[in-house]
């Protein structure tokens, strides 16, 4: 599943020469570090990753070969592209360990949940941000990122960054005012589709599968059905019409899904995720503006 890339493939006129610090060497950190260099869009020479833990940071320096300091300030002045991955709730600590180091010259790519372009701005001072929303699917190459630009962040920064995260799967741009919808649609996504595999295979065992197979079904059903809608480009419904025969199998199965209002729950989930996500921005950065109102205003 984990897409392949030719290794001469040529690293992206916005990423040549560039050095990229990761604050914060977590999962999605050291994801993003495994796809830029996999990718061969990033050399190893160039890179450093912070985290609080030695040992971490040893067996980051062992596997990638990437520079490793546990001092954020240090890694951001002598990087070009500073990537903030640490948790929200101690990014703020971050922005004023590094805020003396942090210059125009640099860009800024946030992925911490929540916290707005402003609100990083207000800590660091007019520097280029851009704040983005990958999800987990990034560990495996195949992530969903919305991307944003702050007030200082030209076209050349959210290029840049559009090839970063392309490193690690396919990337979207998104006014600011969306990126809670984008959390409650492909940031909690994974989890979606991880219930409704749970569920096919569930229900491939209730049907007399054995569960390695009804698992090995689920799985490949779900990768190859997402693999169709990519590669055709073909309206869902329309996929869903091509394999509904009159009287068959799959519009008996249409019909319970219909009655159980599988699409309501799905949006209503999504919802809820959204508004969620509103709710822990306002908590963990209290000074961002809550976009609930707003969005609920454009719909
Ligand atoms: N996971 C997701 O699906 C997802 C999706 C979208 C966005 N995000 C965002 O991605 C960010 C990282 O999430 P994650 O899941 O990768 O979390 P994570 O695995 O906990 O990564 C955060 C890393 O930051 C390190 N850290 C803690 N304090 C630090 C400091 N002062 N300086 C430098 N590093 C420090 C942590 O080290 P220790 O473990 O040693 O404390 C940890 O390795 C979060 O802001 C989250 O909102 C996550």
């Amino acid at each position: 599943m984990t897409r392949a890339f030719k290794s001469d493939r040529p690293i992206p006129a916005p990423m040549q020469g560039k050095r990229i610090a990761v604050l914060g060497a977590g999962n999605m950190g050291t994801a993003l570090l495994r796809g830029v260099l996999a990718a061969k869009w990033g050399r190893a020479k160039n890179c450093i990753a912070t985290n609080p833990g030695t040992r971490k940071l040893d067996a980051l320096k062992k596997e990638l070969g990437v520079q490793t300091t546990k001092d954020n300030r240090k890694a951001t002045a002598q990087a070009d592209v500073v990537i903030l991955a640490v948790k929200p709730q101690i990014l703020d600590n971050v922005l004023e360990e590094i805020a003396p180091a942090a210059t125009a010259d640099k860009l800024f790519v946030s992925i911490a949940a929540g916290a707005t372009t402003t609100h990083i701005e207000e800590l660091l001072g007019a520097v280029p941000v851009v704040r983005s929303m990958p999800n987990v699917a990034v560990t495996v190459r195949e992530g969903a990122t919305a991307i944003c630009p702050g007030t200082h962040a030209k076209r050349v920064h959210l290029d840049l960054s559009r090839t970063l995260f392309e490193a690690v799967g396919r990337v979207v741009e998104v006014p600011e005012n969306l990126m809670d919808a984008v959390t409650g649609l492909s940031g909690t996504g994974p989890m979606y589709i991880f219930q409704i595999i749970e569920g096919l295979s569930d229900a491939g065992v209730k049907v007399g599968l054995s569960r390695a197979v009804a698992s090995t079904l689920a799985i490949q059903t779900v990768v190859g059905a997402g693999r169709m809608a990519q590669d055709s480009g073909i309206h869902p419904g329309q996929l869903k019409d091509l394999v509904t025969s009159p009287g068959g199998t799959a519009i008996t199965a249409l019909h319970s899904l219909e009655r159980n209002r599988l699409r309501a729950i799905l949006m209503d989930a999504v919802e809820a995720a959204t508004d969620r996500s509103a709710e822990l921005g306002a908590i963990h950065h209290p000074k961002a503006e809550k976009r609930l109102p707003e969005r609920e205003r454009v719909a």
